[in-house]
């Protein structure tokens, strides 16, 4: 009997269909917010599935999946997951990385350079027909060359950020991580690590690349938002949770920061009026990685990594993105 997968929601039409050469495909047709239930009563018959970072997954949703094996996140970051529960169940979880490090790096980038120097701002103000005549202290913003980059969350992403300021604007980049990287990987991105209170006071723009936990969640709240300079700009490509947004608006309508710029919020898809109302902050829909190719090329990777957990296709039995790639060398997959 041929496995049967669901793929939560409509993707690239063409890279799905690979699936149908193994599998019978539960197709979704429109964009869908699942709530827990709808996907309970999806995973309940499937043997896979190939998900987003809407949906939720956890100890209910796999309640009665008697039958599924593997979970696919289209996309890097899995907090949608609760992975100790998949993998207590024996079910394999994968996710995207590699792919779309470049795509996200240059977005964290765009939101750097549209934030500190207010394009957005302009561009709604020039509309407005505000524009009245040329004067020398219009939009006046803050410098990226030369400046003190830093980074929280030097993972593939951090890294590819940090190259970019790096070798390409002549920026001092510093870093806080968990744990420190390899000497030869610093000087390669030309990164220097410091604690999270030394970052925070002494960067002029600070990107936000780490993944969500509870223990990181609000980590930047108040005191740390006074921690920094006045006129930094705070960038996060993250995940929303990680800033206290009524922090963050406040901080910016009180002058205790000069920008930001935000591609993902706590609350998605609904973005605090607060954050709405302010002009010094450059907003995006959680569009980091969504350039056509890579967006494609993350679909074909969760493709693989689906067929490849199910033990099928070229990889059978060896998904290249397992995040819980313990349950293959244990046994203990079902
Ligand atoms: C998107 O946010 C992802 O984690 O890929
Ligand atoms: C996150 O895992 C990254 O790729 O930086």
């Amino acid at each position: 009997q041929r496995p049967r997968v669901w793929v939560s929601q409509p993707l690239f039409d063409d890279t799905v269909a690979q699936l149908a050469a193994y599998c019978d495909v539960v197709a979704t047709d429109e964009v869908s917010a699942h709530d827990s239930a709808a996907i309970a009563a999806q995973l309940a018959d499937v043997d896979g599935a190939l998900v987003t970072l809407n949906d939720r997954i956890g100890a209910a949703e796999i309640a009665a999946a008697s039958q599924l094996k593997v979970i696919a996140n289209v996309g890097v970051g899995y907090n949608n997951l609760d992975v100790p529960v998949l993998s207590a169940a024996g079910i394999i979880a994968t996710n995207t990385p590699d792919v779309l490090t470049e795509t996200t790096a240059d977005l964290g980038f765009s939101l750097l350079m549209a934030a500190a120097r207010r394009i957005v701002e302009s561009d709604r103000w020039l509309r407005e027909g505000s524009w009245g005549q040329w004067s020398f202290t219009t939009m006046l913003g803050a410098d990226l060359h030369g400046s003190t980059l830093g980074i929280l969350g030097m993972g593939r992403i951090g890294q590819a950020i940090a190259r970019r300021g790096h070798h390409g604007f002549g920026m001092k980049v510093l870093y806080h991580n968990r744990s420190r990287l390899p000497q030869d990987v610093e000087q390669a991105v030309g990164a220097g690590y410091v604690g999270f209170d030394e970052l925070l006071s002494r960067v002029d723009h600070l990107v936000l690349v780490l993944p969500y936990t509870a223990q990181n969640h609000h980590i930047i709240n108040a005191a740390a938002l006074a921690k920094m300079k006045p006129t930094a700009t705070l960038v996060n490509i993250a995940r929303g949770g990680i800033v206290d947004e009524l922090a963050l608006a406040d901080a910016l309508v009180n002058g205790r920061l000069a920008s930001a710029g935000l591609d993902v919020y706590e609350n998605e898809p609904t973005v605090r009026p607060e954050l709405l109302a302010l002009r010094n902050v450059v907003l995006t829909p959680h569009i980091g990685s969504a350039s056509l190719a890579t967006r494609r090329a993350m679909v074909q990777v969760a493709v693989d990594n689906l067929l490849a957990g199910l033990g099928l296709g070229p990889d059978a039995g060896r998904p290249a993105n397992a995040i819980n790639a313990d349950l293959l060398s244990n046994g203990s997959a079902r």
